[in-house]
């Protein structure tokens, strides 16, 4: 039997509509995960607009939830959907409040980026953009696989399960490689 200690990954969707496809590939992503892994979805929605009035009057609740979760994770997943070429507001926003000092939580994690997007791109330029940010804030990325979802809405059933073989075989491989870059990064 293996020694190693379990994996905590902290999901992170960049979209809040309740038919997303890029929280139901995250969704995949749970579905697929291999053993020693948990994976727990942040709940973003309640963020507000960042303002640094108020961040230096302390974070609001949902940001200090957000900040904790990422702390006490061993690993992240985003999964990043492209607004305009770029990562969606939501997400860069979510990300810019949990950043804030003191003691930036992303320093130093492993991450493993996934996205879903209409177009024929997969959502590559947003996943691009939200790769810069993990640069400045010292995160670690998977390179490999990419996971980029290109024409989502022929990719989902309408109950959200992914369809496509190729995709799924490719969310199954990222979570592999997540569980071994977590260990390795983590010492685990
Ligand atoms: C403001 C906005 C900008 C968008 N820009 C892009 C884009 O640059 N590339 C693309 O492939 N899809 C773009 N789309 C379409 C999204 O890929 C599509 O709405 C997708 O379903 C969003 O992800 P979600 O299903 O997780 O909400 C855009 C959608 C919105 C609302």
């Amino acid at each position: 039997m293996s020694d190693a200690k379990a994996i905590s990954v902290l999901g992170i969707c960049g979209s809040l509509r309740k038919a997303s496809f890029n929280r139901a590939a995250l969704n995949t992503a749970i579905e697929l995960k291999p053993a020693g892994m948990s994976v727990t979805v942040a709940d973003i929605s309640q963020i507000p607009l960042y303002n640094e009035d108020v961040r230096v009057q302390g974070f609001p609740p949902p940001v200090e939830t957000l900040r904790q979760q990422i702390k006490a994770a061993d690993a992240l997943l985003f999964a990043c959907p492209e607004y305009n070429y770029s990562m969606s507001g939501v997400l860069k926003n979510a990300i810019d409040w949990a950043s804030r000092p003191p003691d930036q939580p992303f320093a130093g994690k492993p991450i493993a980026i996934l996205g879903a997007a209409a177009g024929m791109a997969g959502g590559a330029r947003g996943q691009l953009h939200l790769r810069h940010s993990c640069v400045f804030l010292d995160m670690h990325p998977l390179n490999k696989p990419e996971v980029l979802i290109f024409q989502a809405q022929n990719k989902f059933d309408a109950d959200g399960k992914l369809t496509d073989d190729v995709a799924r075989g490719l969310i199954r491989d990222l979570m592999a490689a997540l569980l071994g870059w977590a260990r390795l990064i983590g010492g685990k």
